[in-house]
């Protein structure tokens, strides 16, 4: 028998115990071994039945994801699942930790089902591009009912163990062991000479109007097509013997294993993993912290603030006046507001928060205890030097001196210090509180441990951090920058913002770049051009000056009630702003420029085309380590579909000799901005592709 399985004899009982860190994935090796392990069972006299019960963290966390896309190894899951509920023996799930995927499969296999509170269900391959695809579509529906099992099938939520209860998913909770809570089930069905029990033998549920059932989760699903797919399998469960079903969800599972939208997203399950793990600070230890700074209380300081204090570190947080403060204090107060609202804290905890972990001063010496400081003024440089030279003088030594600015040079900051080493980048996204992303900006002198401390307050606040080096913008700005001059030249040549947008969003971004400008405030763009305008444009470049004349007429997006849209109706009615074409269509005139039309299909090349270029050169030149750090960085901070994997995958599916061919065709109208990337040239010529360049590390 395969060691992934244990094997042990407690009178007529026999345990199964599965030992496969760290979650139990159901590989072939433990596939073999549960087989094997029922073989056994049946073929050991007097055992009457089996518990089944996870070893460690998990009971099982489904499939082993790593086999997918690689040729099936026998045995296949649905047929160990069968068997298992073939047994003449009566079996039991004893479940504990996550039991999710093929996990929760076997659980549905099994006869019956005992669980400690704590549990967690689900079915959560739609995450993955995925359907169910070992009997969950159509053996869940036969306990829950339609509604309740493609509800939990197309949200691919995790049901907690008294809900998985109530929905007949599992038959007993019971605290304590594991193992002990299974066999003692067994013995306690036993001894009620309780009769073996498949799922499979019961009556299918009530069926639903399915085309409408599977029109409304496509609808929801923003483009993701495998939720929908949930809604025909479980179709198939109601209308087709159970054999028959098995086979249709296994056809419609195959289908989506071949799909682009099942690679994109299994490359973001495991990129969003490895993005923390960078090979340069492997063994290198972070330094101590509990005790944030964090000066300025605009929407970025309190948003920074009520990031740590939801995580349980102590902030001081500084303003310039006591009004500022108590400004300051008033955002941290309606972020945790609506955390308490969302119940991530009791009202204990917010009131403690508010009365005893924060505090709020208008004196840099307030800092002198910090561990770590992270300034978030106003985006100057000169504003951020003298705030630098404050905390030189005040900080402890060892005190880690963060900048939270979005554009600026870390190393011209650093050098304003007595102790550059000390000093990164840490780049929040807003609201900060919310928003997963967090930029771990590694300037020249920044030392590793450094850099480490900036990954690990990132883990304990719960972001997804990309390590990014020092450049105008580092990763995600810097190619949003971009992307955005691709689209403002459509907008030049004839595409409206409103065309745009629609182009990106049915490609699957959450808000076009026109959305998502109104939504930052346009002044941010407008202060980056004037910068750039007053260190010299190229000549070259060809320069939009329409969106300065709406700043100039006092709009700057959804603060001020009018951006690219009107928003008197509302943020979600997206109303043009009727004075942007009359601007665009004189600048257009200006700089006499014959407007074209622009289908969708070319949008979204153009503007793809420019993210993947500007990636590549991000990546060529180490600003990021590895290709997956663009990606992840696109995909947690620009609102980049998930199921397209991020901009360099999406390149890798699509083909980088067509994008470099694209990308050389457009160089003829303008071979200034559309200079193709050396390493996307290196890759083409070389048949590599970005996802190589993650497995070379
Ligand atoms: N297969 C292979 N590896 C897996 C895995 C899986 N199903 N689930 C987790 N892992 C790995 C992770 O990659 C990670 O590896 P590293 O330490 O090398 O990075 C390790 O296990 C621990 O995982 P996390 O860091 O995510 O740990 P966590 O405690 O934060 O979360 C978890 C644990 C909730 C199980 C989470 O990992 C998770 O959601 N896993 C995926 C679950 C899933 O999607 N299952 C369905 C699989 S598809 C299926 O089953 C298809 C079918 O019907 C046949």
């Amino acid at each position: 028998m395969s060691d992934k399985i244990a094997y042990a004899r407690h009178g007529d009982v026999a345990v199964l115990t599965v030992k496969n860190p760290p979650v139990n994935a159901l590989s072939q090796a433990v596939r073999q071994g549960l087989w094997d392990g029922m073989d056994r069972a049946e073929a050991d006299a007097g055992v009457r039945a089996v518990v089944i019960v996870g070893e460690g963290r998990a009971f099982f966390a489904g499939a082993d994801i790593t086999e997918f896309g690689k040729p099936l190894v026998e045995p296949n899951l649905p047929a160990l699942i069968n068997r298992i509920e073939a047994s003449p023996l009566i079996v039991v799930a004893s479940m504990h930790g996550v039991s999710l995927g093929g996990g929760l499969e076997v659980a549905l296999g099994c006869h019956y089902r005992i669980a400690v509170p704590s549990a967690r269900v689900g079915l959560p391959e739609v995450h993955l591009g995925l359907i169910p695809g070992a009997g969950g579509t159509q053996r869940l529906p036969r306990l829950t009912g339609v509604e309740a099992g493609l509800d939990v099938m197309t949200t691919g939520r995790h049901v907690g163990a008294s809900e998985a209860h109530d929905l007949g998913i599992i038959d007993v909770l019971q605290d304590g062991d594991p193992a002990e809570n299974g066999l003692a089930y067994a013995q306690k069905l036993l001894d009620e000479s309780a009769p073996r029990r498949a799922v499979s033998e019961m009556d299918p549920p009530a069926p639903v109007d399915w085309d409408a059932a599977f029109e409304a989760t496509l609808a929801r699903s923003k483009g993701q097509i495998s939720p929908a797919w949930c809604v025909r399998a479980v179709q198939a469960s109601v209308e087709k013997p159970f054999a028959e079903g098995l086979k249709a969800e296994r056809q419609i599972f195959f289908d989506l294993m071949q799909t682009d939208q099942r690679e994109g997203m299994i490359h973001a399950f495991f990129s969003e993993r490895a993005v923390g793990n960078l090979p340069e600070l492997k063994g290198v230890a972070a330094r101590e912290f509990d005790h944030i700074g964090v000066i300025g209380g605009g929407t970025m300081g309190a948003g920074i603030a009520t990031a740590a204090l939801l995580s349980g570190l102590r902030v001081t947080l500084l303003e310039m006046s006591a009004e500022a403060g108590e400004a300051a204090r008033s955002r941290i107060a309606a972020n945790l507001a609506g955390s308490l609202k969302r119940g991530k804290i009791s009202p204990a905890q917010h009131d403690q928060i508010l009365g005893e972990t924060l505090s709020v001063v208008t004196g840099y010496d307030a800092l002198a205890g910090a561990d770590l400081v992270i300034e978030a003024v106003f985006e100057d440089m000169d504003v951020k030097k003298v705030v630098f030279a404050e905390l030189d003088r005040v900080c402890k030594p060892g005190a880690i001196l963060a900048s939270n600015t979005s554009y600026l040079d870390i190393d011209a900051i650093a050098a304003t210090t007595s102790r550059p080493g000390d000093v990164l980048g840490l780049h929040f996204f807003s609201p900060a509180h919310v928003m997963k992303l967090l930029e771990v900006v590694v300037g020249a002198l920044t030392a590793p441990d450094v850099a480490a401390t900036g990954f690990a307050l990132g883990k304990r606040l719960g972001k997804v951090s990309v390590r990014a080096g020092v450049c105008d913008g580092f990763i995600g700005n810097r190619i949003l920058s971009t992307y955005r001059i691709a689209a403002d030249h459509m907008i030049l040549d004839g595409a409206s913002p409103y065309e745009i947008d629609a182009a990106l969003e049915a490609f699957g971004f959450a808000m076009g770049p026109f959305a998502v400008a109104d939504l930052a405030g346009l002044d941010i763009g407008y202060a980056v051009r004037k910068r750039k305008r007053m260190e010299g444009l190229d000549p070259r470049a060809r320069d939009a000056a329409y969106a300065d004349k709406l700043c100039e007429d006092g709009h700057f997006g959804q603060k001020t009630g009018k951006g690219y849209y009107d928003y008197a109706a509302g943020s979600k009615a997206r109303v043009p702003n009727p004075d942007v074409m009359p601007l665009i269509e004189a600048e257009r005139a200006a700089q006499g420029l014959k407007p074209r039309a622009f289908g969708s299909e070319e949008i979204v090349r153009r503007y793809m085309a420019a993210m993947v270029n500007e990636a590549a050169k991000v990546v060529g030149e180490g600003i990021a380590r590895r290709p997956l750090d663009v990606d992840m960085t696109l995909l947690f901070g620009y609102g980049f579909p998930r199921y397209r994997g991020g901009p360099l995958k999406w390149a890798d599916m699509v083909g980088l000799d067509a994008l470099l061919a694209d990308i050389k065709g457009y160089a003829e109208e303008d071979p200034y901005f559309w200079e193709p990337a050396p390493l996307l040239k290196d890759l083409v010529a070389t048949g590599r592709t970005f996802d190589d360049l993650n497995k070379e590390g």
